[in-house]
């Protein structure tokens, strides 16, 4: 049990009502719980996110646990059962998939390049969801011994002293914030691709309909990248997420156009 750090344990802590309980997901007897988990229909997180349960159901993933003949990933496999973390869009966890799919570089070795640069920078669901759910550019700013995301708090404040917003931050902006930022203590920024709404995240499809054009995302034009937007912590360590002009994140984008 790591109840005690999980987002739904700082729910109950702060006295949210709407947090689960033990009864919430075990029933009112503390049924084991492998008969509520276990089946596709019967998980007991979807009383409460219902919308996301929804779009698993027609996952790659829910259709073969419907189909009945492997072990896919339920809800609990890929967020734990007791010590859900706040979903982050700037950095999905592609290690809880890769215990599942250890092939990884097999699996992708023909068809790209050199998939560990793409491992580091595109998440698993930017190629697995189907073309039609939109992609954005993710700066993360990260303290560089902690490997934490920067304060929200902080990065705002150092704009404000620019007399600037986010909105505004283009390539000149970038360079003095990561600076500002540096100045404190050494900061690193990466660059992440991934699925815009954490909820379509859940639309895992067959492989045939991966993305498998590389202009998708390598050429300067690219669909995928109408937005950008910067990483950082909400007070709660929540990620907070707030769109910076788009062209602040092509350069590196379209280097190896
Ligand atoms: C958000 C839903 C949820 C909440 C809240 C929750 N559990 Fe669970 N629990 C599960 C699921 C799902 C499993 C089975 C999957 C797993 O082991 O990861 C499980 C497994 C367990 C197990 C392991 C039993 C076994 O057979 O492996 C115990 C013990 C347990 N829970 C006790 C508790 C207690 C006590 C609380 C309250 C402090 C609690 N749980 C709160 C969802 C929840
Ligand atoms: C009794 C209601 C309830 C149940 C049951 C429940 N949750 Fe939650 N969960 C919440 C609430 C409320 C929040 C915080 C508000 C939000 O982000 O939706 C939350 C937040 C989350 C988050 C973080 C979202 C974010 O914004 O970062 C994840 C992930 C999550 N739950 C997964 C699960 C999983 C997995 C289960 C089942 C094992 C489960 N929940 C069961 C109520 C519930
Ligand atoms: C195959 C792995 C996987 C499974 C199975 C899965 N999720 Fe997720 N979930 C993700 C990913 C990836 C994200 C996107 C955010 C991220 O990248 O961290 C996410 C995000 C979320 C969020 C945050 C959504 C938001 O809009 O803020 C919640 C809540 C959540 N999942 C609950 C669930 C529930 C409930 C189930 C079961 C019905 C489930 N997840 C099944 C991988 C999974
Ligand atoms: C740049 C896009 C891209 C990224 C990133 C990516 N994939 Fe793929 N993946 C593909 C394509 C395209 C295929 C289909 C390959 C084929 O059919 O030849 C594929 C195939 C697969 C397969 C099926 C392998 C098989 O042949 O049975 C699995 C499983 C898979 N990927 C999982 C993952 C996981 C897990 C990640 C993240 C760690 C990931 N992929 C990241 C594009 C990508
Ligand atoms: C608990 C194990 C588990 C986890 C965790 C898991 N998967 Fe899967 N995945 C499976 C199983 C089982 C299948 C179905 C295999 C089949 O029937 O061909 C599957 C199927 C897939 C397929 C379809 C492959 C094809 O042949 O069309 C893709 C793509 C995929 N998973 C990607 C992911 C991604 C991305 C993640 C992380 C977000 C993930 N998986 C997490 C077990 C897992
Ligand atoms: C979902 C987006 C996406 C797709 C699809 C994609 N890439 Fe990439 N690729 C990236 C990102 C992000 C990087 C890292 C940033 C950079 O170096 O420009 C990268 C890096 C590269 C690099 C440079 C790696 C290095 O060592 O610096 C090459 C070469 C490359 N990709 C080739 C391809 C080819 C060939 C395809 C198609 C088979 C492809 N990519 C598909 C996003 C993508």
């Amino acid at each position: 049990m790591k109840a005690k750090d999980s987002i739904h344990a700082d729910l109950l802590a702060k006295g949210d009502q709407r947090a689960p309980g033990c009864s919430d997901c075990h029933g009112a007897h503390q049924i084991g719980p492998g008969a509520l988990a276990n089946t596709l229909d019967g998980v007991p997180c979807r009383k409460c996110h219902e919308e996301i349960y929804d779009a698993f159901r027609t996952s790659v993933h829910g259709m073969a646990k419907k189909a009945g003949t492997t072990q896919p990933p339920l809800c609990a496999a890929c967020h734990n059962a007791h010590d859900v973390k706040p979903a982050m869009a700037s950095r999905s966890p592609r290690d809880m998939c890769l215990t599942c799919h250890p092939s990884y570089e097999a699996d992708h070795g023909q068809r790209l390049p050199n998939p560990k640069a793409h491992l580091e920078m595109v998440a698993c669901t930017a190629c697995h969801v189907p073309l039609d759910y939109k992609r954005s550019i993710y700066l993360r700013f990260t303290d560089a011994a902690t490997g934490k995301l920067v304060r929200d708090s902080e990065m705002t404040a150092l704009l404000k002293a620019r007399g600037v917003t986010a909105k505004q931050i283009g390539p000149k902006e970038l360079w003095q914030l990561y600076r500002d930022l540096n100045a404190a203590r050494p900061v690193d920024v990466a660059v992440a691709v991934s699925i815009d709404d954490r909820l379509n995240a859940h639309y895992l499809a067959p492989k045939d309909i991966a993305v498998k054009q590389c202009e998708a995302c390598h050429s300067a034009d690219s669909s995928f990248f109408k937005a950008a937007a910067a990483a950082t912590a909400g007070p709660d360590g929540q990620e907070v997420l707030q769109d910076i002009d788009r062209r602040s994140s092509v350069p590196c984008m379209v280097r190896s156009c």
